[in-house]
């Protein structure tokens, strides 16, 4: 009688050692650097610089040492009117993404085209320049790369800055959302169920080469942040959710964050946090019909930066 129950036990054990180790042996020799960047991986690693967590350069993650995303309008060097064009500046010692470091894991092909076509090998830390994402169609099939504008265009760092049209600090942003613990609450991983519609398109693996950390999220508190500078890109609106969230929701949960203002908004003039608190009661308990005004955010503000993170987050 005993022995049947023994034997369905033994068989259910022999299942779960298999999978385990199936799991434990076979899983680790999936070759996932075997994968080829998508340009949304290269725009990401060009965009973001190295790692945006926990890193011993950066300890108290003030977003230091990121390249700046600049949008050309004109060549930097003739000046002659292009198309909206998208160029990453790494100032002299600005630190490298993985990618640019280990160029094997962008996947053999696009390797090869940033190598060959891009000039990427010429790149190094020390002298820093600039970088675009170009690609090259083969027989129907496009291959981003990464290309070293340098060198190929002979762009250099001053005149790219100087011809931007815009400047997006989206790298330093992403250490903000990293140490502010956004993804405590937000997830930037829509899936493909109908968040697909709402949420917008799903990342593919590929879009994760070299990029460090991934930030997808813990769990799902609120609305998925992947594309939402296409769906809701009222700036006015997150600053006045950002400043406080109970200002556009008044039953919402998120914290604010308006010590992300620092002391001085665009003008120069001191944020008096207590005194917009003591205002804002008024409005909330019905004393006073207009909200305090949310005060515009100064150009190094890490609100900024973590804004320019949220509109362009892909
Ligand atoms: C405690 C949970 C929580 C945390 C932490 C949190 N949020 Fe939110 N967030 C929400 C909720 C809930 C909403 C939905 C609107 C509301 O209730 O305010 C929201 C809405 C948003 C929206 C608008 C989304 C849309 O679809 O329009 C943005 C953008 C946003 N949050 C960004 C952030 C960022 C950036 C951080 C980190 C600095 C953050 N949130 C931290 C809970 C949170």
């Amino acid at each position: 009688m005993g022995f049947r129950e023994y034997r369905i036990g033994s068989i259910l054990f022999g299942v779960a050692l298999s999978t385990s180790m199936v799991v434990t042996v076979y899983m680790p020799s999936l070759d996932i650097s075997g994968v080829s960047s998508t340009a949304t991986a290269l725009e990401k690693q060009l965009t973001y610089g190295s790692n945006s967590g926990f890193d011993y350069g950066d300890l108290f993650l003030h977003g230091n040492d990121k390249p700046t995303k600049v949008i050309l309008k004109k060549n930097p060097v003739t000046g002659a009117a292009m198309d909206d064009t998208a160029a990453y500046v790494f100032p002299a010692g600005t630190s490298f993404p993985s990618g640019l470091k280990h160029d094997n894991i962008l996947g053999a092909d696009v390797q090869a085209l940033s190598v060959s076509m891009g000039k990427m090998d010429q790149a190094a830390e020390v002298t820093g320049g600039v970088f675009l994402v170009s690609s090259k169609v083969t027989n129907g099939v496009e291959t981003p790369y990464v290309e070293f504008a340098t060198a190929t265009r002979g762009w250099g760092i001053e005149a790219t800055l100087a011809a931007a049209s815009e400047t997006i600090l989206a790298g330093a942003g992403k250490t903000m959302f990293v140490r502010e613990g956004c993804w405590w609450c937000h997830t930037l991983l829509p899936e493909q169920t109908h968040d697909w519609q709402s949420f917008g398109r799903p990342p593919v693996l590929g879009d994760f080469n070299g990029e460090s950390p991934t930030t997808f999220g813990s769990d799902r508190k609120a609305p998925d942040l992947l594309h939402v500078g296409s769906r809701n890109s009222s700036k006015e609106w997150m600053m006045l959710h950002f400043f406080n969230p109970r200002l556009v929701q008044p039953h919402s949960i998120m914290p604010r964050y308006d010590y992300l203002w620092g002391p001085k908004d665009k003008a120069g003039n001191v944020i008096d946090l207590v005194k917009w608190d003591e205002e804002f009661e008024a409005y909330r308990d019905g004393d006073s019909v207009y909200p305090p005004e949310v005060p515009e955010y100064a150009d190094d503000s890490e609100i900024r930066y973590l804004m320019d993170f949220v509109l362009n987050s892909k």
